[in-house]
């Protein structure tokens, strides 16, 4: 478990974007409110850094269930599915029949009965009483199997 303030989300998704290529897939789990939307919005725009394009909004797609973006080359598709109930919608919903490569950032996964095998799965978690902090678990899948974040 990684302890961290929300000044220190830009280290955490810079760490993550050392490794991350063009058909990677997080699932980000925890309670509402934890920082997932939070992180999302680090990640994407450390990568528009990187890529030396402007950062844009990164907003929670809980009502439109995805937002997309477009970085160069890079696609990053942002799902919310805490609203999907059946298993038969998330179907529909394509994720991972996309022709195109993309990045894959999913909140509420769970209902994804799908096994996806190179993932990371980032748990959020309330840091007890304090409210300016957050912590983190990492559990890497696949290509993603072994992967650590010791120090931030
Ligand atoms: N490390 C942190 N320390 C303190 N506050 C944080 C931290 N990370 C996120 N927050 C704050 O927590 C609030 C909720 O964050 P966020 O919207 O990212 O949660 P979420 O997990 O996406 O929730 P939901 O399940 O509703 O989508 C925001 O006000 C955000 O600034
Ligand atoms: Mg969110």
């Amino acid at each position: 478990m990684l302890k961290y303030k929300l000044s220190q989300i830009d280290i955490i998704s810079k760490k993550i974007i050392k490794k991350i290529q063009d058909n990677d897939c997080l699932f980000l789990t925890g309670e509402i409110g934890t920082g997932k939307t939070t992180f999302t919005r680090s990640l994407i725009n450390q990568l528009q850094k990187k890529n030396k394009v402007k950062k844009t909004d990164v907003l929670s797609p809980t009502f439109n269930i995805l937002y997309e973006y477009k970085i160069r080359k890079l696609k990053i598709m942002h799902y919310d599915l805490y609203r999907i109930k059946k298993s038969l919608e998330v179907k529909e919903l394509g994720i991972f029949n996309d022709l195109e490569k993309s990045i894959k950032i999913i909140e509420w996964p769970k209902i994804i009965s799908l096994n996806v095998r190179d993932r990371l799965e980032i748990s959020f978690y309330y840091s007890g009483k304090k409210e300016n902090e957050r912590k983190i678990k990492v559990q890497g899948f696949g290509e993603w199997k072994g992967f650590k974040i010791n120090d931030i």
